[in-house]
C-alpha cells in the first residue's frame, strides 16, 4: 500500500509502502530536512526533529535572533551554498551577480499518481498509474525567481525511492547551472563503509570496500561515458553489513555520462550524498521561461545485506527500467565471430563458424566489427556504415540469409557513435569529430567521437543505419564505443555554452537510441564500450543487454560478474565462452569452467568453432542444451552471491526460481591446495519448508540453508568448478 501525506502540525512529508518509510520536514526558513529513510514507519509522531543547538561558527538565517539553528549542521534535503551551510551543495546556480549563492524555500507540493517521464532522458517508469506515487515539492528562490522542483517515486512493491530534480528559471535574467545534483540526502551521525565499483578495462567493477571518514570523497566520471573506471553506483553501509545482513543504502544514476557522487562526512559525523552529472567543467545557460532537467538516481534500502539490496535493484530493472519487446523474454544464445577472426574473416569463415553453431544448438551469429567501409584494421572506416563490398562477397543480406536458412537469427556490429580520420564521412566533414578549432585533436584507438550533440551529425548516421537494415535483414545489434571523450567542444555553439556539450551528446544519444529502438522493435541490442564500459541503467532503458567486459577469462570474469551483480540484473550481462588460452590473460581453463561462468549470464561463445576438437563440441552441444532448459531460472530467477571472488579462493552464487521451486547452484574454486580444509556451502533464498532433489540425493530447504552441503572432495586441479541442479520432489 503506497502513502504519501503531509502532516500539517509536524509540518512532516512521510511517503511510505510496506517496506520502508522517507520522512522530511520543513523546518525554520521553510528548509526542508531530511529526517529519515529506512525501514517501514507505522506511524511517525513527529517527535524526532533535528536538535536545536547553538554550534560556534555556524551562521544563522539571515535576520534571526536564535542561534540555536543553522544551515550548517542540520540535516537537509536540497541544499544550497553560501546561506551558511559549508558543506558540499545539491547545486551551484551562477547569477547574474556572479554569485550562487540561493535561498530556496519551501512553495507548494502536490503528489500524483503514477510516474511522470523525464524528458529527454531514461528513467524507471511504471505500467499503470496504481504501480506508483509521485511526490512534487516545489521550492523557490524569490530572489531571483528560481524555482526546483524535487521529484520522489514511491513504488508499490519495492523499497527504492527514484529521485530527480528540475530547475525551472522564472525570472527576468538567465542563470547558468554549474551543478544541479539529482539527488541529496544528509544522513544523521552514523559510522558507514562505503562501497563503490571502480576499475578499468577489462577489469570493471571492482568491489571496493572502505570505512567513510571525515572529509570528501568524490567518486566521478569525466570520459564523457559512464566508464570502465567508475561505476555510477555506491552504497553505504554499516560497518558489520554482510552480504546477508545489517543496513545499507545504494544510490544508482541512470545516466551514461560524465558522473559525479560526492560523500561528505561532517565534523559531527553526519554524511552528506550528492549525486548526478558530473560538475567539474558543467555550465547550462538557462534562460528565463527554460527549465533543466536532472537525470534519476534510483536510492535503495536494505536491511538484510547487500544480497537484498541487490535483490530490489535486480526486480526494478527487469520490470520497470528495461522496455520493449525483448524485456523478460529468454535471451538467445549467440556465437560472435570478434575473438573468433577479428578482421580476418571471409564468409567462407563465418559460414563454417555458423554451420558448427547450427550443430551445437547455438540461435543467433553476431558479426562484429571489420564488415564495413574498407575496414580491415581498427584504423579505418567508423562512420562508413556500407557493407565492404569485398569481404563478404555473397553480401551481407545474403550472408543474413544464409544464417537464417541454417536457423539462426543474424546480428551485427556497429559503432554508431565514432569516426575514423581514414573515412569517407571524415573526408566530407571533418568537422563533425568533437574537436576544439585550431588545437589537436586526440586520437583514441586510431578514432575520434562525433559530435552527437548536434542534430545533423545525428541524423546522417541515423539515416545511413536505417539503409542498412533497410537492405539486411537484421535480429540483433550489438553497439560498441571504444573511446573516451576528448577536445569536448561543439562548433555551433558560443564559448558560454560549450560547458553543455557533453551533456547534449548524451541527450542526442538517448535521442537517437529512442527513435532506433522504436523503430526497430523486434531487434534485439546489446550495448558495449570496449566491454563494460558503458555498463548503467541510462543505457539498459533502451538496450537490454550490455556485453560486461572484453575480459573474457574464467577467472577473471568471477570479480566482474560478483561486481556487475551488485546492481545490473543476470538479464543484462552478456557472457561468452572463448577461447584458451584467454586472449586477455593466456589463461587455460577447463570448458566447463568457462561454460559455468559464461552460463551465470547471457551465454554465448566468441571462439572458432571450427577448429574446435569433436570432443570440445559435443561438450557445447550439452551445455548449450542445459542452457536453454533452465534459461529462464538463469536469466530471471532471483540471484543471490553466497561466497565472493574478492574475499578468497572461491565464489558461489545461486539462481532461485520465483515459486522456489528450482534453484541452480555455481561454485568456483580458483586454485587447488594440498590437504586443503574440506569445503561446504550454506544455500540462500530457499524454500526452508520445501524438499529439494540435487545429485540424486535429497535435502529440506532448511537443512541446505542452515547445515549446507559438501563440495566434493576429489574435486581437483586448479580453476575447478561445480553445478548442482535442485528440484522440489514431494517426498
Ligand atoms: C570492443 C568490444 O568490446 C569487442 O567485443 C569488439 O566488439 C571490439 N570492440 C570490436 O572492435
Amino acid at each position: 500500500m503506497i502513502s504519501i501525506q503531509f502532516d500539517e502540525q509536524t509540518q512532516t512529508f512521510h511517503l511510505s509502502n510496506q517496506q520502508v518509510s522517507y520522512l522530511f520536514s520543513i523546518e525554520e526558513g521553510q528548509v526542508l530536512s531530511h529526517l529519515y529513510y529506512g525501514k517501514k514507519i507505522t506511524h511517525y509522531h513527529g517527535n524526532f526533529r533535528y536538535p536545536r543547538l547553538d554550534r560556534s561558527f555556524s551562521p544563522n538565517l539571515p535576520g534571526a535572533i536564535d542561534r540555536s539553528y543553522s544551515l550548517d549542521t542540520v540535516l537537509q534535503e536540497y541544499p544550497g551554498f553560501g546561506g551558511g551551510d559549508f558543506r558540499t551543495p545539491a547545486h551551484e546556480i551562477r547569477q547574474s551577480d556572479g554569485t550562487i549563492v540561493t535561498n530556496f524555500t519551501f512553495k507548494e507540493y502536490r503528489v500524483i499518481e503514477g510516474k511522470p517521464s523525464l524528458t529527454g532522458l531514461p528513467a524507471t517508469y511504471v505500467n499503470a498509474t496504481t504501480d506508483a506515487q509521485t511526490l512534487l515539492v516545489t521550492l523557490e528562490d524569490r530572489f531571483r525567481g528560481l524555482e526546483l522542483e524535487l521529484s520522489y517515486t514511491i513504488f508499490d512493491d519495492s523499497p527504492v525511492i527514484a529521485r530527480n530534480t528540475r530547475l525551472v528559471n522564472k525570472g527576468k535574467e538567465k542563470v547558468v547551472i554549474e551543478k544541479l545534483a539529482s539527488l541529496a540526502i544528509d544522513f544523521p551521525a552514523t559510522a558507514f563503509d562505503l562501497i563503490h565499483l571502480n576499475g578499468t578495462w577489462a577489469k570493471e567493477r571492482m568491489v571496493t570496500r572502505e570505512p567513510l571518514n571525515t572529509g570528501i570523497k568524490v567518486l566521478d566520471s569525466k570520459r564523457g561515458s559512464s566508464s570502465h573506471q567508475q561505476n555510477p553506483f555506491v552504497a553505504l553501509a554499516s560497518p558489520t553489513t554482510t552480504e546477508e545482513t545489517g543496513e545499507v543504502y545504494g544510490f544508482c544514476l541512470v545516466y551514461s555520462g560524465n558522473h559525479e557522487t560526492m560523500i561528505e562526512k561532517d565534523p559531527y559525523d553526519q554524511t552528506r550524498v550528492t549525486m548526478g552529472i558530473n560538475s567539474f567543467d558543467f555550465r547550462w545557460v538557462l534562460e528565463p521561461e527554460d527549465s533543466f532537467q536532472s537525470p534519476e538516481v534510483i536510492l535503495n534500502y536494505s536491511d538484510q545485506g547487500l544480497n537484498e539490496l541487490s535483490h530490489s535493484y535486480h526486480e526494478l530493472f527487469n520490470h520497470r527500467l528495461v522496455r520493449g519487446q525483448h524485456q523478460q523474454k529468454e535471451r538467445p544464445v549467440l556465437i560472435n565471430n570478434w575473438e573468433a577472426t577479428y578482421f580476418d574473416f571471409d564468409e567462407d569463415k563465418l559460414l563454417a563458424i555458423v554451420d558448427e553453431a547450427q550443430k551445437i544448438g547455438i540461435e543467433l551469429f553476431v558479426l562484429d566489427d571489420g564488415w564495413f567501409g574498407k575496414r580491415e584494421s581498427d584504423n579505418s572506416s567508423l562512420g562508413d556504415w556500407f557493407e565492404n563490398a569485398g569481404k563478404i562477397k555473397m553480401g551481407l543480406a545474403n550472408l543474413s540469409k544464409e544464417v537464417h536458412a541454417r536457423g539462426l537469427e543474424f546480428g551485427i556490429w556497429f559503432e554508431p557513435e565514432m569516426i575514423s580520420e581514414d573515412s569517407d564521412l571524415y573526408r566530407a566533414h571533418p568537422d563533425w569529430a568533437l574537436q576544439i578549432p585550431g588545437r589537436g585533436k586526440s586520437l583514441g584507438r586510431s578514432q575520434y567521437v562525433l559530435d552527437f550533440s548536434r542534430a545533423d551529425v545525428r541524423g546522417h548516421i541515423y539515416q545511413q543505419m536505417k539503409a542498412f537494415f533497410d537492405e539486411v535483414p537484421v535480429d540483433y545489434v550489438k553497439w560498441d564505443m571504444n573511446r573516451n571523450m576528448t577536445e569536448v567542444y561543439s562548433k555551433n555553439r558560443s564559448a558560454e555554452e560549450q560547458g553543455s556539450t557533453a551533456h547534449r551528446y548524451m541527450l542526442g544519444l538517448y535521442e537517437f537510441m529512442e527513435q532506433l529502438t522504436s523503430e526497430y522493435p523486434a531487434i534485439l541490442f546489446e550495448s558495449c564500450s570496449g566491454g563494460g564500459g558503458r555498463f548503467d541503467a541510462g543505457m539498459l532503458h533502451y538496450m537490454p543487454q550490455t556485453w560486461t567486459s572484453d575480459n573474457t577469462d574464467a577467472v577473471a570474469r568471477l570479480k566482474i560478474q560478483y561486481g556487475t551483480s551488485l546492481v545490473y540484473p543476470i538479464s543484462t550481462m552478456g557472457s561468452h565462452v572463448s577461447a584458451i588460452p584467454n586472449h586477455q590473460t593466456s589463461r587455460k581453463t577447463s570448458l566447463a569452467m568457462r561454460g559455468n561462468v559464461a552460463m551465470s549470464g547471457v551465454f554465448g561463445y566468441e571462439l572458432d568453432l571450427s577448429t574446435l576438437s569433436e570432443e570440445d563440441k559435443a561438450e557445447m552441444k550439452e551445455q548449450v542444451a542445459f542452457y536453454k532448459a533452465h534459461r529462464s531460472l538463469l536469466q530471471y530467477g532471483t540471484f543471490t552471491r553466497l561466497l565472493s571472488p574478492f574475499e578468497g579462493n572461491e565464489t558461489a552464487w545461486i539462481f532461485v526460481s520465483d515459486d522456489k521451486k528450482e534453484a541452480m547452484v555455481f561454485y568456483y574454486r580458483v586454485l587447488v591446495e594440498a590437504s586443503r580444509p574440506l569445503e561446504s556451502l550454506k544455500l540462500r533464498g530457499l524454500d526452508a519448508e520445501k524438499v529439494y532433489q540435487m545429485n540424486e540425493q535429497l535435502f529440506g530447504g532448511d537443512e541446505l540453508m542452515n547445515l549446507g552441503f559438501y563440495i566434493d572432495p576429489t574435486l581437483s586441479g586448479d580453476y575447478a568448478s561445480q553445478m548442482f541442479y535442485l528440484k522440489e520432489v514431494a517426498e
